[in-house]
């Protein structure tokens, strides 16, 4: 490690959060700035706080040929034991404004942060996406989404930093390919730099936008559709979340995840059959997995439940790398698990459910130097 002072870094954690300049160490350990609290360290990691940093440092990873890995909250990054070998970027921009009913954030705004300050300003859209770790910049790459919200529906525009063609550029909602937690960004997880993010909000005279989470509409003691307090909204998914592990606390090890670690597996009709016909097999004629609408001839079920029923309960594991004791959908480090150690329980999780259901589970977080 260079002999750097120390300077305050952001951190997952929301911990000093105040940056001045761009800041630059080398072999620097990348554990701290993510959720999980794992994975090797950078050749070099950089910290920008204006856009025009962002770029500049992006310029010159592509004009080097130096692999870039950009970092913004650290919530959905499983980073491999050896580290990476190239320039880290840590996307550290500020930048909360809002005009009437639009919003434009800045990438490196802590989401939950500017969830509160909407909800405060009486403006609906995003209430029922509090409590979600991560920076805006990364919610528009898998359309964030919780509680019957996603970010798709709020956004107008992306400006980002498009690596193919040098240039900065502005993306309507439209142009975003915005799905199930994925997005042209996401298809293209090399080419674009997500710099800003704009939001048309409602003003409701200080009602939510309509409760659509049969889950949260039953804590609210509502019906599914109707309106409530901003502010209720809020508190009510943060209840929801704390409740299933996910909300960050530092201390609690039950937390240290990335949220959901599996995305819900999306079935044709006909595949949905064959599933469903299994689950009858291995649980009998009563057993009915959970089953949304997904579009025409498709069908969610619950990755969730899958994990659950294929034996995995809630707190599985002995070793360092466990489930969440309160979802099963998060796998959690106890403190001590390394990034290895992770991946053999992710993949022991996915044969099992597999040898189960015939369904094989795929990884939300993006993984860096290292695969399922
Ligand atoms: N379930 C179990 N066991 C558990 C937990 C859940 O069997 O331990 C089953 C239940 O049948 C339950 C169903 O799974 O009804 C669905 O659970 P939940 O309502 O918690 O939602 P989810 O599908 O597991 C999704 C998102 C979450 C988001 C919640 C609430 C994905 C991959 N996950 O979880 O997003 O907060 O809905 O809207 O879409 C994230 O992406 O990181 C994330 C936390």
């Amino acid at each position: 490690m260079d002999d750097v002072p120390e300077r305050p870094r952001p951190d997952p954690w929301g911990r000093s959060r105040t940056l001045e300049r761009v800041q630059e160490l080398h072999d620097a350990p990348l554990a701290p700035l993510t959720t999980f609290r794992l994975g090797g360290p950078a050749t070099r990691l950089v910290t920008a706080t204006t856009d025009a940093e962002v770029i500049a440092a992006v310029r010159e990873a592509d004009v080097t040929g130096t692999p870039l890995l950009i970092i913004g909250g650290g919530s959905n990054l499983v980073i491999g034991d050896k580290g990476f070998a190239g320039t880290a970027l840590v996307i550290a921009t500020k930048g909360f404004e809002l005009d009437g009913t639009r919003l434009e954030l800045a990438a490196g705004e802590v989401w939950t942060d500017a969830v509160a300050r909407t909800v405060e300003a009486g403006l609906a859209g995003v209430e029922c996406l509090a409590g979600i770790p991560g920076s805006a910049g990364a919610t528009p790459i898998q359309n964030v989404g919780a509680y019957g919200q996603e970010v798709s529906a709020t956004i107008t525009e992306v400006i980002a930093y498009d690596r193919e063609n040098g240039e900065t550029v502005t993306l309507a909602n439209e142009e975003c390919a915005f799905s199930y937690r994925h997005s042209r960004f996401k298809a293209h997880p090399e080419r674009y730099v997500v710099l800003r993010v704009r939001f048309e909000l409602q003003d409701a005279d200080g009602l939510s936008g309509p409760i659509k989470y049969a889950e949260t509409a039953r804590a609210l003691g509502v019906e599914p559709g109707d309106r409530v307090p901003l502010a209720d909204a809020r508190e009510t998914v943060l209840k929801l979340r704390a409740g299933k592990g996910m909300v960050l606390d530092p201390e609690d090890h039950d937390t240290w995840s990335a949220g959901s670690f599996f995305t819900n597996p999306i079935l044709t009709d006909e595949q949905f059959a064959a599933f469903h016909a299994r689950v009858r097999d291995r649980l009998g004629d009563g057993a009915e997995p959970p089953a949304y609408p997904a579009g025409a001839g498709h069908t969610k079920t619950s990755a969730a439940w899958l994990i659950d029923k294929a034996g995995f309960t809630k707190g599985y594991g002995n070793g360092p790398a466990r489930i969440s004791t309160k979802h099963t959908l998060a796998l959690t480090n106890r403190g001590a698990a390394t990034t290895e150690d992770l991946l053999a329980l992710a993949r022991e999780v996915v044969s099992g459910v597999r040898e189960a259901f015939g369904i094989t589970l795929v990884n939300e977080p993006v993984t860096v130097g290292v695969s399922l």
